[in-house]
Order: structure tokens, then sequence, then C-alpha cells
């Protein structure tokens, strides 16, 4: 998989062009040319005061306010949407629970700049759709901001160029905001496989199946723009929500690394046969065409020879699922959501204490012995709040935990870029007839030495909750 770095910037030379012109990334900033200092380990000063502006308060970002506003030290100081309801539902939101206001922003599209130029803010939570999301982490980290990005973090490899020399010249954090990483089950996976039971891991099989055809026909607000891509790009353009935990179980940038991919895709049909059947002829959704298949499946190939499969699924109906499987030299943890978690492992290697998965009650033991200190700690109040059985509000107290005890972030703009190149990578795969494709490195060599993912310790008990009642939220997400 030989591949020159200068060919590899070569052959993507035209869109590099293509976003200087869209305002996305500067002439000197194109193409990786490396403006900075590695940002591996990067952490700042603690902040015990995080004031935090929202740009996009639909679905994603609404909820985020109402998780936000529930942390000690953190404060919602500005909110931005272009879409006047969304304004008005959380400013009435912040009124009732009696937080102080939050200035606003919103009057045109790019109104988002002054909410990221504004000196009222520390942090730019960004949770509007994707094709904001490169040009909100490079003005915002150019103005001094840090930023907190939705999934993928960026949409092509020169967003991801331009991300990583923004966070490198700037000095600033730029964090994507996976929350799978702090699902239950993926921690128990991590902690599992960090603590050695699964013994080497050499496959994962994750992905994203998610049954979006009323989502993606339907959309809240009216706007096309998940469909949208669907219907022009093949390619997996959701990737991250399996593969981000997955990569911190292999070790991604941290002594290994994605070496090629090969990407396959079904043919589409899931997508129109809903159409045909939901809308009439006269709607343009009847006939509307598909470029992405309905399946689309990625095969990665690590340095270090392990093998990681990605699937994206959002269009045939079937239940809710994100892989989740793990394949060690001692044994293997299969998590399928509401459902069951199915592990074995062998206690020595070779007696077979692996040939079939743990009864119900020992898998139980198992979960319980091996939960991850995250939850052992912060379990109670995250179930208690809500958003994706926990997960979300876990995640977001633990960027907070970061900034305010000037520790690095749990990934960085490495991986944000990297786990974000796969939305390029696999449509360059599918149209070349399914050729690997290889991927850029990010860390410019970094990954060789960077040291591998531990399990942190999580000291909850230094977020003063008296401050602030933790109370359900019936706008947390399920799903
Ligand atoms: N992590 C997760 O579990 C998860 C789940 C769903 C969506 N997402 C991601 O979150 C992001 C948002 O998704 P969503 O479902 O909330 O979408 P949404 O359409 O419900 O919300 C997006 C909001 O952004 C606003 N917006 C659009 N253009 C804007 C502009 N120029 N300035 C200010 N606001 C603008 C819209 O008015 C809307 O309110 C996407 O990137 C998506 O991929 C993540």
């Amino acid at each position: 998989m030989e591949q020159s770095r200068r060919d590899f910037l070569m052959g993507t030379a035209w869109m590099g062009a293509a976003a200087v012109a869209a305002g996305c990334m500067s002439q000197s900033a194109a193409l990786g040319s490396g403006v900075g200092a590695p940002m591996h380990g990067f952490r700042v000063a603690p902040m015990k005061r995080v004031r935090v502006g929202f740009i996009g308060i639909g679905s994603r970002g609404r909820a985020a306010v109402r998780r936000i506003a529930l942390i000690p030290g953190v404060e919602v100081t500005a909110i931005c949407d272009i879409n006047p309801t969304r304004l008005a539902e959380s400013r009435n939101w912040l009124k009732e629970k009696g937080f102080p206001p939050a200035r606003e922003w919103g009057k045109t599209e790019d109104d988002w700049k002054g909410l990221c130029d504004w000196e009222g803010v520390d942090v730019v939570y960004s949770c509007t759709p994707r094709p904001l999301h490169c040009p909100i982490n490079v003005y915002a980290m150019s103005v001094g901001k840090h930023v907190m990005q939705e999934v993928p973090g960026v949409f092509d490899l020169e967003e991801c160029w331009a991300t990583v020399e923004a966070a490198e010249k700037y000095r600033r954090h730029c964090y994507m905001l996976e929350n799978c990483v702090y699902g239950e089950y993926e921690m128990l996976a991590f902690n599992l496989i960090k603590k050695g039971m699964l013994g080497e891991i050499v496959q994962a099989e994750v992905g994203y199946t998610h049954d979006q055809r009323a989502l993606q026909y339907n959309p809240r607000d009216g706007v096309f723009w998940r469909i949208k891509r669907h219907q022009t790009h093949h390619g997996n353009y959701y990737p991250t929500h399996g593969l981000v935990p997955a990569g911190k179980c292999l070790d991604i940038n941290r002594g290994d690394r994605f070496d090629y991919l090969v990407s396959m895709e079904t043919k589409s049909a899931s997508f129109e046969t809903y159409g045909r059947a939901k809308f009439p002829a006269s709607d343009w959704r009847h006939n509307a065409k598909m470029v992405k298949g309905d399946v689309n499946t990625c095969l990665m190939r690590t340095v270090n020879g392990k093998v990681l499969q990605l699937t994206h699924n959002v269009c045939t109906p079937t239940p809710y699922d994100r892989g989740n499987k793990y394949l060690g030299t001692k044994g293997t943890i299969r998590g399928i959501k509401d459902e069951s978690y199915q592990i074995c492992f062998e206690t020595e290697t070779g007696d077979k204490g692996a040939e079939k998965f743990f009864d119900a009650q020992r898998a139980q033991e198992v979960r319980e012995m091996y939960k991850h200190p995250f939850w052992k700690t912060a379990g109670d109040i995250a179930k208690k709040v809500g958003g994706h059985g926990g997960m979300d509000f876990i995640m977001d107290l633990r960027w907070v935990y970061c900034l305010q005890n000037g520790l690095p972030m749990d990934t960085d703009v490495y991986d944000l870029a990297t786990y974000s190149s796969i939305v390029e990578l696999s449509e360059r795969s599918v149209n070349a007839g399914s050729r690997p494709i290889e991927f850029p490195d990010y860390t410019r060599g970094g990954w060789k030495t960077a040291k591998p993912f531990t399990v942190e310790e999580f000291d909850i008990s230094k977020f003063d909750f008296s401050t602030r009642p933790i109370a359900a939220d019936k706008a947390q997400q399920k799903v």
C-alpha cells in the first residue's frame, strides 16, 4: 500500500482549491503543510469557569444546552440558530429553569461568527448540519475558542487537514463529540480489553445501523440536509458511532494507525421503496433517486495488522445496532442494544473457556466486575439526566472535567480527522471498484511514540452538584 505523500496530496489538490474558495481554509494551511507543533497530549491551564456558546440548537443542540446547563462551573452564555423557533425554545427553557439569559445570534447564515468572536465565550459547542462543521472549527479556533464539534467532525480530507492545522496553529482543543465512546457497553468492552481479558484484539466489527427512513424523508423543520447527501454521494457519510470506540480499543493514533481501507456498497433499494410507498406521485420524494447504496461496508487494516469492519446502514428495516464485536486471542465480546452482552474468554490460553458465551449470570458478574470507572462514578447521575441512556451526559461531564482540571481531551484533533476521513476515503474506494485507499497520517509520525489509551479515573466529587440539582429531562434523545 505504498503511496507517497506527494502522490496523495497531488491527487487531492483540486479539493484544496475548492475548500479555499469556500472560505473553509486559508491557502497557507492547505494540503497538510504542517504549520504548528503536535497536539498529542495537548492541554490548557485549568479553566474553573467554562462559558459555552452553542451554534445550532435543533434536535441535538437543544438537548446539549440542557445537559451543559446542569454541569457545575459551566455557563451557557450564548446561543445561535437561524431558526427563531429553536432560539425561543432554548431561551424559554433557560428562563424557566432560572438560568441567566444567553446572548443570541442567528439573523443571517454566518451570524455564528459573531458568537465565536464574542469574548463572553470560551468554548463553541457546534450542533449544526454537517457542511458547517469545518468552517466553524477553523474560524472558532482562529479567534481563540476551543471547539466541541458534533459528528462527523468534518467531511473530507481537505477539511481534515484544515482542522488539524488550525488546532496546531492556534493551540486550541478541537474535540469531536462522539458520545458512543462513553456508552456503558463500549466502556465495558474498552475496560475488558485494556485489562487484557480478551488477549490481543485482532478484529473489531462495528458500525451504525439505524432505520432512518422516517427521519430522512420527514426531517424536523423540513430541511433535508441528511437525505441530500444520500442522493449525491457514495460511501459512509456517518462513520463515527461504532468506529471511535473501536479505534480507542485498537489504540489508533497511539501506537497503531489505519493503513488503508477498502469499501463496498450494495445497490440502492430501501429508501426508494419507502419513498414510492409513502408519498404521492406529486411529491418529489415519490421518485427521489438515491446514489448511495443501502449498506456500505468498509474494511480497514492497521499498520500492526488488525482489521476493523465498519457498516453503515440507515435505510433497511432492521433493529438499531452498533456492531460492537471484538475478537481477541483469548475471547470475544459482543453487545446488542437493549438486549444482551455476549462475553466469553479463556482464563488460560487454550483452556477452551471461550467455546461458548457465558450464561446470563456470569455475563452480569463480568459486567459488574469490569464496569468502567466513569460508569461506576457518574453512571447514576448520567442515567437520571438521560441522553442515549446516559452516555451523552457522561461525554459532556468528561470534556468539562478535562478543561476544568487542565487534562488532555480523551480524543484529540488527529482522532477527529482520522475518523472523519472515512467519509471521503470510503467514497473514493466505492467509486474505484473497492480499490484500497491509503489513510493520511495526520499525526505526521507522532502515532509511533504517542502513549496508548488507558482506563482513566474520573473524580466526580470535584463537581459540586448541590449548585445544580440534577433532574430527568424529556428533551434528551433516546436513540
Ligand atoms: N452524536 C449523536 O448521537 C448525534 C445524533 C444526531 C445528530 N448528530 C449530529 O449533530 C448535528 C446536528 O444534527 P441535528 O439532528 O441536531 O440536526 P437539526 O437539523 O435538528 O439541527 C440543526 C440546527 O442547526 C441550525 N442551523 C442550520 N444552519 C445554521 C446556521 N448557518 N447558523 C446557525 N444555525 C444553523 C438549524 O436551524 C437547526 O436548528 C449533525 O452534525 C449530526 O451529524 C449527532
